[in-house]
This record gives structure tokens, C-alpha cells and sequence, in this order.
């Protein structure tokens, strides 16, 4: 039951948060956690006794956006209950609709954008004085404070080096909700990650849309793959990880860091999008489909245990069924490891939503299918090559797929599921390989 009357004491209140989207999206949550710790909030997973509720929303495609809308119409019930509850949406989606979010759902009592995630505390205690909804959207801005983020696990961190995308891909609405890129200095990473390890962080994920531009603003700092290796060398860190490069200034200095350094996993999530030169021509990607098979036979010839995932997105205006082809051919080809993969989603103010798109949503459906049946069978495939072997993993929690199970990672990324002790979360341990699933893996932890 929901209490009615509640004391507002600071120690008392909590706070809901819902996250949609990327890993920027996930570490910005942690970032807004943070700052309402320090407000005296702690965190419920009920929302039902919730103080404040924030939605941290993602606007890439049309469906994690439409989650927002299916949620928040369910708190209405909610608010009427408990007055004082506040709900406060930011993310991708405030930043790029907080008109259509203030007017088309008016118990929303705070919109904040992604620049302004630090002006959160102040933005509650402002609503909590007046009696209309507020709203706060800059354009552009930086507002990280890397040591400022309450971390969700306490084995792994994400760890931010690069915010904002220069590039423009012309279905992609990141660039605009996201601003310019922004590198963080090595020197401020670098500390925090030490702060982190000595923190028993054993993972660190650097995240950015492109890390391959990492540096490129800043006029006396070192490029990613300096960055990538001066990390490494952080005295304790035991597993480095970082997303996403994009292939067209994806360069071969980075495949060396992976490969010299046994702490930098081997891991390369390299989104192709589509296989026909036509289409990524069209998408602005900037590389055509050969420069990306000699980037993977790169990677190949010199780290062959590495694997290789990616994003595609089926149904971009003007594909007709002769480029699909060329898409499921290299699909076929390079054998990912792991694909995510999408139906393209119209997003407005961005160049595609301006294209002619005139195959029918059915037809892409059917491509899509044929994709990811594909796609599947690779995946089990490659993961039954691993049957037999005794591999390290990092064990990070409870199965999410097998009830009484954990749940660990390879360097790879990919997951396997094993019996043991709850008592070994956040620890790395051996398994041995017996079964192989399209998106799992099964194992013996050894002894
Ligand atoms: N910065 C990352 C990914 C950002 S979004 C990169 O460039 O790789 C994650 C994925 O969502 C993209 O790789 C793309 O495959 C997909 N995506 C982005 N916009 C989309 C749209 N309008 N419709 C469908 N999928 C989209
Ligand atoms: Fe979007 Fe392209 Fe930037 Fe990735 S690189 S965030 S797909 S514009
Ligand atoms: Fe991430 Fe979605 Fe925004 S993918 S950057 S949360 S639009």
C-alpha cells in the first residue's frame, strides 16, 4: 500500500529510476543516483513507495521511445495517491521532445536534458516551491563529473571518455541529442580509474558513441589507443573493455593494444549497419563494405581468438532486396559473434526521415527474420567451438536465463551460465565449456 502522508524528512525518501537505452545512458543513471544520494535519497526498486520516479529515456529508435509514454501513463494512479510524488523525465528523449513531454503528459513535474543532469538537485527543490512543471534543456554543454557517479555494481564500472558524436550518420538522432564530442582529459580518467580500482573495481568499460575520436578535440592529449594502453598499465586493473568504434577511422594501432595487453579483453564491437556499398554511402558511414572485411581480416590474422559484434539495421529507405543480399553475404562472411540488430526507425530532424522509403514494413519484417535466423545459427555455431575449453570468467551475478544459476562473462563478452556459490560474484574464475546456446554459453566451474 501506498502511504499517503509521508515524512519528508530527507533520510527518508526514495527514489525510482528507470533506465532506457545505451551504456552512456546506464552510467549517466549512476550519475544521477549520485546526486540524489547526496540529497538524501536512496534508492527503491518499488515504485510504488517512491518519492521521486526519473526515467532516463533513449530516442533512438521509435520503440524504447514509446516505453516512456506506455510507463508514465501508468503513474497517474500513482500521483493521485501520494501528491507529492515527483516525476522527472531526462535523457534523449527530454532532450529532443520536452515540449510534446510537458504538454502531452502534464503530471511530468521536471524535464531535464542530457546536459543538465548535474542541475537535477536544485531542479527538485525549485518544483517542490512552485506549483507548474519545470524544465531545463541546454543545447550543448559538459557537465561530467567523473567521480561524481554511484556505481550500480561494485566490481564494474563505466567509465566515460568521449560524450557527444560529430558524425552524423543520416538515420541517427545521437548527434542532436548528444551534442558535439567532447573528450574528457586522459589525466582525469586515468586518475579516476586508479580511484576506481583501488575501489575494487576488477572491469572498467570506456564508453563513447565513437572512441576512435577520442583526443581529436583536445590540442596536447594522446589519441585512444594511447589512452587504451596507458590504462591498461593501471596497476590492479584486471579487465578492460571499451564501445564503440566505428569502422571508418577504426585503426590498427588499437588491434595491437589488444594484443599485447592481457588485461585488454578481447573484445571488438564494430557496428557494420548495412553490407551494401549504396546503403552506407546513403547512411553516411563513410566506409564502403570492403574497407570493413579488411578491418575484420585484420583483426583476425592478428588476435584470432577475438571476437568481432556488431549493430545492422534492416529496411534503411532506398534498400531494395539486391542490397539485404549483399548485407546477409557479409553477415555470412565475417561470422560475428553476436549481432544486434534493427528495423529502421524514422527519427525526425535527421536526413533519412527526409528519404523515400518505399518497401513495405512487411517485407523488412521478412528480411529481418531471414537475418536473424542467420545470424543465430552463426552465433551457435561459433559458441559451440568453445565446448571442451576451460575459460576465465568474470562472474558478475544470478543467471538472468537459468533460475539457481550464475552468470559469468568471457574476455570475448560472451556469457555463460554455471553452478556455484553466490559467494563468488565479482570474482574471476575457470569453467569448463559443455553446451552451447545462440546467445549463451553453459559450463563446469572448475575446481
Ligand atoms: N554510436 C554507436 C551506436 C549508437 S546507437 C555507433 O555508432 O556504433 C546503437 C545502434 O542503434 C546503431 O549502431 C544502429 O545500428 C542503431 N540505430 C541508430 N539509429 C537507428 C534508427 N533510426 N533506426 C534503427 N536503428 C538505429
Ligand atoms: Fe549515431 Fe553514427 Fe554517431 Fe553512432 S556514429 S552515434 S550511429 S551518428
Ligand atoms: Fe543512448 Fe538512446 Fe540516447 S542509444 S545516446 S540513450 S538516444
Amino acid at each position: 500500500m501506498l502511504k499517503n502522508t509521508k515524512n519528508y524528512k530527507k533520510n527518508t525518501l526514495k527514489v525510482f529510476i528507470k533506465t532506457f537505452g545505451c551504456q552512456m545512458n546506464e552510467y549517466d543513471s549512476e550519475r544521477i543516483l549520485y546526486l540524489l544520494a547526496s540529497e538524501g535519497y536512496r534508492r527503491t526498486f518499488n515504485v510504488e513507495e517512491s518519492d521521486i520516479i526519473v526515467f532516463n529515456t533513449c530516442s533512438v529508435r521509435k520503440k524504447p521511445e514509446n516505453k516512456l509514454y506506455g510507463h508514465i501513463g501508468r503513474l497517474k494512479k500513482l500521483k493521485k495517491l501520494n501528491p507529492q510524488l515527483l516525476i522527472c523525465v531526462g535523457g534523449c528523449t527530454a532532450q529532443n521532445f520536452k515540449e510534446k513531454i510537458l504538454k502531452d503528459l502534464p503530471y511530468v513535474d521536471i524535464v531535464f536534458g542530457t546536459h543538465n543532469i548535474s542541475e537535477l538537485p536544485e531542479l527538485i527543490k525549485k518544483r517542490r516551491l512552485l506549483s507548474s512543471s519545470i524544465c531545463s534543456v541546454r543545447n550543448n554543454g559538459f557537465d561530467y563529473d567523473l567521480k561524481k557517479a554511484k556505481r550500480t555494481t561494485k566490481f564494474k564500472a563505466y567509465v566515460p571518455i568521449i560524450i557527444g558524436c560529430n558524425n552524423f550518420c543520416s538515420y541517427c538522432i545521437v548527434p542532436f541529442v548528444r551534442g558535439k564530442e567532447i573528450s574528457i582529459p586522459s589525466k582525469s580518467i586515468i586518475k579516476n580509474i586508479k580511484n576506481l580500482v583501488s575501489d575494487e573495481v576488477a572491469e572498467v568499460t570506456l564508453l563513447g558513441q565513437n572512441v576512435n575520436s577520442y583526443g581529436k578535440d583536445l590540442d596536447k592529449d594522446i589519441l585512444f589507443s594511447e589512452l587504451l594502453e596507458k590504462i591498461s598499465y593501471i596497476k590492479g586493473l584486471k579487465r578492460l573493455r571499451f564501445l564503440t568504434s566505428h569502422p571508418k577511422d577504426f585503426y590498427k594501432d588499437i588491434v595491437h593494444v589488444i594484443k599485447e595487453r592481457d588485461n585488454v579483453a578481447n573484445h571488438i564491437h564494430l557496428p557494420l549497419q548495412s553490407g551494401s556499398d549504396k546503403i552506407l554511402k546513403l547512411m553516411n558511414r563513410k566506409y564502403t563494405s570492403n574497407k570493413y572485411l579488411n578491418i575484420v581480416n585484420f583483426i583476425r590474422e592478428e588476435i584470432p581468438e577475438c571476437s568481432i559484434t556488431t549493430d545492422i539495421i534492416i529496411g534503411f529507405p532506398g534498400e531494395e532486396r539486391w542490397d539485404f543480399l549483399k548485407t546477409l553475404n557479409l553477415v555470412k562472411k565475417v561470422r560475428f559473434s553476436k549481432a544486434f540488430t534493427f528495423i529502421y526507425s524514422p527519427r525526425k530532424g535527421t536526413k533519412a526521415y527526409r528519404m523515400v522509403d518505399n518497401i513495405p514494413i512487411e517485407e523488412k519484417k521478412e528480411w529481418f527474420k531471414e537475418l536473424v535466423e542467420v545470424q543465430n545459427k552463426i552465433s551457435y555455431e561459433e559458441n559451440k567451438r568453445m565446448i571442451g575449453n576451460k575459460l576465465k570468467v568474470l562472474v558478475g551475478g544470478k543467471s538472468k536465463k537459468n533460475d539457481g544459476m550464475l552468470e559469468g562473462r568471457l574476455e570475448n563478452n560472451t556469457i555463460v551460465n554455471f553452478k556455484g556459490s553466490k559467494k563468488i560474484i565479482g570474482s574471476f574464475k575457470f569453467v569448463e565449456i559443455i553446451e552451447a546456446r545462440s546467445f549463451y554459453l553453459i559450463g563446469n566451474l572448475c575446481s
